[in-house]
């Protein structure tokens, strides 16, 4: 067994769930396989406890890492202000600089507070946009994070299910703030009529992320946005994810369709936790009436790191690399499927592609792609966010195994033989982990 299987056995017993974040899990990607730690990393390569080295193709830290793992002047940057006191009684005065930076990337902004994680940044913007308009209800797109506000949508059974994630359990949620929270389908115009009839009057506000995998509807976006004004609610863009990839600030800003509040996260700051809430001065002043405040949103690092980040974005035209390292990427899955005459269906914006197979046994073949790539020297998943840190070189690499291993998959799906996996199908949802 692996030092890092060794490792999360012990992590399981005394951390619940194994770690923090869902989409980080094992099992999510290998289960009783996957490296699961990490000494260092450089770059777009990681060192597993065992010293094995892998190059990232499984979303470089959750998409985080736009620059790179440990990218050299970001970490500068940080290392400066660790050495200058990260922490102070006083405040530091980067987050004056990072709100005027964040206003001018996005002229409709007048205001900006900041946190530390998207899922607390969603919070706080449906806080202020319920203490905005006096109303309760929220209508959502899409998944936004793990507090009450959200998951209680889940109150009624499997709303939730239908929006990325499936299988979230809401207990623990207050059973009172059932009907506070209500999902619509992207670019689905019917259910979000049929939502915003159902909550008439009643609305605070509508929040989802101008693209994921499918390619915006403008028509759709700009009837939400339109709706959110004549109702009176609050319009927010969760650019969590979407955000720092095609543009140096939100996706938004290439759709031209402006919201009220948008949230950024991320990408933002290669890694280092920061999240932003930027909007017009009528919401976002509502923290002034209604209590939003933490010890650690007044800490350094994240907004040294942003600055540092969206600097080096500028200089080096990251955004270019980012979607032609995608487009790549996308168009080496077509033809690895084509050549191996394997069914997959390529989606996402170009820096965040994805593809699924189409068979009914998807999360086994999902689970042998990612063991043979992880035996060729990659981490992989069927979904990634590219790197300034990649290169065509390890791009052509990567893209070479792909070919190979889905040749492998075809030659079995023909023969009708099952996959032959080292170990049990990987996770594609929230359960309990035995
Ligand atoms: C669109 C969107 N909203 C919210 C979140 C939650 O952010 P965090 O995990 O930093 O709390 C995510 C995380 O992936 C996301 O993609």
């Amino acid at each position: 067994m692996s030092k890092g299987q060794k490792l999360l056995k012990r992590a399981k017993k005394i951390i619940p769930g194994g770690n923090q974040l869902l989409s980080k899990r094992s099992e999510i990607f290998l289960p009783g396989q996957w490296p699961s730690y990490y000494k260092k990393a450089k770059g777009s390569k990681v060192w597993d406890l065992d010293n094995k080295i892998y190059n990232d193709f499984a979303g470089m830290g959750v998409t985080t890492c736009i620059l790179g793992y440990a990218d050299k002047d970001v970490n500068n940057a940080v290392k400066k202000a660790i050495n200058n006191s990260s922490m102070n009684t006083l405040n530091s005065y980067e987050e004056v600089e990072l709100a005027e930076k964040l206003i001018d990337l996005h002229p409709w902004a007048e205001q900006v507070r900041f946190a530390r994680t998207g899922g607390e940044a969603c919070a706080i913007a449906i806080r202020l946009a319920r203490a905005a308009t006096g109303k309760n209800v929220v209508l959502f797109c899409g998944y936004h994070g793990w507090h009450d506000w959200y998951l209680s949508a889940n109150l009624k059974k499997n709303s939730l299910d239908n929006q990325l994630l499936p299988g979230l359990e809401p207990k623990g949620v207050p059973k009172t703030l059932k009907r506070t929270a209500y999902p619509f389908n992207v670019n689905d115009t019917n259910s979000f009529k049929k939502a915003v009839q159902m909550f008439k009057g009643k609305i605070a506000a509508i929040i989802m992320e101008p693209v994921r995998s499918d390619p915006p509807n403008m028509q759709f976006i700009r009837n939400v946005r339109a709706t959110a004004k004549k109702i009176g609610s609050v319009f927010i863009f969760d650019e969590i994810t979407s955000g720092f990839r095609e543009t140096i600030g939100g996706y938004h800003l290439k759709l031209k369709v402006n919201p009220d509040v948008a949230i950024l996260s991320k990408a933002m700051s290669n890694g280092f936790p920061s999240s932003a809430i930027i909007g017009k001065k009528s919401v976002m002043d509502q923290a002034q009436n209604t209590f939003v405040s933490s010890c650690m949103w007044t800490e350094r690092i994240g907004f040294v790191a942003a600055l540092a980040t969206m600097k080096k974005m500028k200089k080096k035209n990251v955004v270019k690399d980012l979607i032609s390292h995608g487009k790549i990427i996308k168009r080496g899955w077509l033809k690895a499927s084509k050549l191996a005459k394997l069914d997959i269906k390529v989606a996402g914006i170009d820096p965040i592609p994805q593809f699924s197979f189409n068979y009914n046994n998807n999360d086994e073949i999902a689970t042998y792609f990612i063991q043979e790539m992880k035996n060729s020297g990659f981490l992989a998943n069927t979904r990634l966010g590219t790197t300034y840190a990649y290169n065509k070189k390890i791009i052509s690499r990567y893209l070479e195994s792909c070919e190979e291993i889905f040749e492998k998959i075809s030659r079995f799906i023909k023969s009708e033989k099952s996959l032959p996996l080292n170990g049990p199908i990987r996770h594609n949802t929230f359960k309990r982990l035995i």
